[in-house]
C-alpha cells in the first residue's frame, strides 16, 4: 500500500487539477476529503478543457474509483450537474465509478443565501470574496450539529424536519438582519426531493471503502482543494476559506488512517490569490499583468481576475511545516519566460526582524514587507519542453533555489495545462 496525498501550498489554484490527474495513473481510488464546489480544477487533456468543482480530478481515467469523503461539503445541484457534464463528454458515471459518503454535509439553497447576504452586507476591506457558493454557512450548520447529511437523503421526511427546524433561524437572519426575502420550506424540500433519487444511488460508506481497498493493497489518492494560506486556522484569517486545507485533515475528512508514502505539495511558480486578503508579494503592476496574462489567470469557479505576484518562500515554508510534502510538483514555470529579472521573497520584515514564517497576530500578513532576492530570467518559451535538459539554465537554476530553500525535490515540473506538458524527475 503506498497512499498518496497531493495539497495546494499557496492559496489555491496551483494546479492540483492537472497533478492529481497525472498522479491517478500511479493510483486505484481518488478522493476528495474537504473544501466544496468552490474548488475549481482544470484537466486538459489533448486540448480537451474539463473543469471538475466537486468530483474528484481522477474521474478521466478508466477503471478508476473516486469518492467524496465525508469532509467535503456537497452541493446536490452541481453534484448532479457535474455528471451530466460528463456523461456529455463522453465519460458515463456509475455508481461503481464514483460514490459520496453519507456522512457528507449538504450545501441547501440557503446555505448560498446566507453566504451571498453576508458578503453583500459587509463594506468593502471587510468582504472576504468567498465563491457565494454557500460553503461557509454549511460547515456552519455541521459544527452547530443541524447540517443535512447526504445519507438522510434515504429518509425524506427527516430532511424535511431538518429544513423546517434550519429556516427558522436562516429566515430571521435573512429577513431582519440582511432584509431579504425568506425562503420558502416547500420550496428548498421539493427542489432536494427531486434530486435525491438521483443522489442515492451514490451514496456508500466511504470510509469503509477506502479501508477495504487498502487491505487490498490497492493505492489511495487524496485530492487536496484550496490551498494552506486558505486553511480556516493556518491561513491568512479571516480572509480564508472555511474548512482545514492541511493534508493531515485527509485522515479525518475521509475516515482512514493518515498513512501516506507520498506527500505532494503543488507549487506554482509565482503567486496568485483570487479574493481578498493580504498577499504580500502581490505585484499590481507590468509583472504581475505578465503572470495574470501569460498565465490566463482567471477563477476557474466565479472567473475573477486573479492577483498576481512573485513566488514567496515564507509561505512554502509554513506549508512545508504543516503538511510535510516528500516531493514538490512545480507548476506554470512557461509563464516566467520573457521575464528579465524574477523575485523571490525569501524572508519577511516584521516588527523590526526578519521573519521566515508568517506572523500569528491577525492580519498580520497585511503588515510585512518582504525581503527580495533578484534571480537572473529567460527569454524561451518553454511549453514544449520535454525533459530537464530542454530547460535554459537559468530556469533550471530557479528549480534549484525553491528545492535547496525547502530543503525538498522537485519530482514534477508542468510547462503547460495539458497532460503531455509535463516534465517526470523522479
Ligand atoms: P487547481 O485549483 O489547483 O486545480 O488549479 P486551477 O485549475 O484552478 O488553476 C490552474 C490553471 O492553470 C488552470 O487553468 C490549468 O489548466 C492551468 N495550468 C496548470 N498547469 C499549468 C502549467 O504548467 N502552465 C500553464 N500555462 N498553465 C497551467
Ligand atoms: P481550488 O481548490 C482559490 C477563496 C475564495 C475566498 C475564500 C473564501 O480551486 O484551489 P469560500 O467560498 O471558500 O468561503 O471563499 O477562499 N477560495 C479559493 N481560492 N482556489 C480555490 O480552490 C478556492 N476556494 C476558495 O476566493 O477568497
Ligand atoms: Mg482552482
Amino acid at each position: 500500500m503506498s497512499n498518496m496525498v497531493v495539497f495546494g501550498t499557496q492559496w489555491g489554484d496551483e494546479g492540483k487539477g492537472k497533478i492529481v490527474d497525472i498522479l491517478t495513473e500511479e493510483a486505484d481510488i481518488i478522493v476528495r476529503y474537504q473544501g466544496g464546489n468552490n474548488a475549481g480544477h482544470t484537466l486538459v487533456t489533448q486540448g480537451k478543457k474539463f473543469i471538475l468543482h466537486l468530483i474528484p480530478s481522477g474521474i478521466l481515467h478508466s477503471g478508476k474509483t473516486c469518492l467524496i469523503g465525508n469532509g467535503v461539503v456537497l452541493d446536490p445541484e452541481v453534484f448532479c450537474a457535474e455528471i451530466d457534464k460528463l456523461d456529455q463528454s463522453g465519460i458515463a458515471i456509475t455508481p461503481e465509478k464514483l460514490a459520496v459518503s453519507k456522512k457528507t454535509h449538504l450545501i441547501m439553497p440557503y446555505h448560498k443565501e446566507l453566504d451571498q447576504a453576508r458578503e453583500a452586507a459587509k463594506s468593502g476591506l471587510d468582504r472576504i470574496g468567498t465563491t457565494g457558493r454557500g460553503i461557509g454557512p454549511c460547515y456552519e450548520d455541521k459544527m452547530s450539529r443541524m447540517g443535512i447529511r447526504a445519507g438522510d437523503l434515504q429518509n425524506m421526511e427527516l430532511v424535511r424536519a431538518k429544513i423546517d427546524k434550519a429556516l427558522v433561524e436562516k429566515n430571521s437572519l435573512l429577513e431582519n438582519l440582511y432584509g431579504r426575502k425568506p425562503v420558502d420550506a416547500q420550496a428548498v424540500f421539493d427542489h432536494i426531493r427531486g434530486l435525491a433519487a438521483r443522489i442515492v444511488p451514490y451514496l456508500a460508506d466511504v470510509s469503509a471503502r477506502i479501508q477495504e481497498a487498502a487491505r487490498k493493497g490497492r493505492t489511495v489518492l487524496f485530492e487536496g482543494a484550496q490551498g494552506v494560506q486558505l486553511d480556516i486556522d493556518h491561513g491568512t484569517y479571516p480572509f480564508v476559506t472555511s474548512s482545514n486545507t492541511l493534508t493531515g485533515n485527509a485522515s479525518a475528512g475521509a475516515g482512514y488512517l493518515y498513512s501516506m508514502k507520498k506527500v505532494t505539495g503543488v507549487v506554482k511558480a509565482y503567486t496568485t490569490r483570487v479574493g481578498q486578503g493580504p498577499f504580500p508579494t502581490e505585484q499590481d503592476n507590468e509583472f504581475g499583468d505578465h503572470m495574470q496574462k501569460m498565465g490566463a489567470e482567471f477563477g476557474s469557479t466565479t472567473g475573477r481576475k486573479r492577483r498576481c505576484g512573485w513566488l514567496d518562500l515564507v509561505i512554502l515554508r509554513e506549508a512545508v511545516r504543516l503538511c510535510g510534502p516528500t516531493e514538490i510538483a512545480l507548476t506554470k514555470l512557461d509563464v516566467l519566460s520573457g521575464l528579465d529579472t524574477l523575485k523571490i521573497c525569501t524572508g519577511y520584515q516584521y516588527q523590526g526582524q526578519v521573519v521566515e514564517y508568517p506572523p500569528q497576530e491577525e492580519n498580520a500578513m497585511a503588515r510585512v514587507s518582504p525581503v527580495y532576492e533578484d534571480f537572473p530570467g529567460w527569454s524561451q518559451d518553454i511549453s514544449a519542453a520535454g525533459s530537464w535538459d530542454d530547460l535554459p539554465d537559468n530556469a533550471r537554476r530557479y528549480v534549484g533555489l525553491i528545492e535547496d530553500f525547502l530543503g525538498i525535490k522537485v519530482a514534477i515540473i508542468s510547462v503547460g495545462p495539458d497532460r503531455h506538458q509535463t516534465i517526470r524527475l523522479r
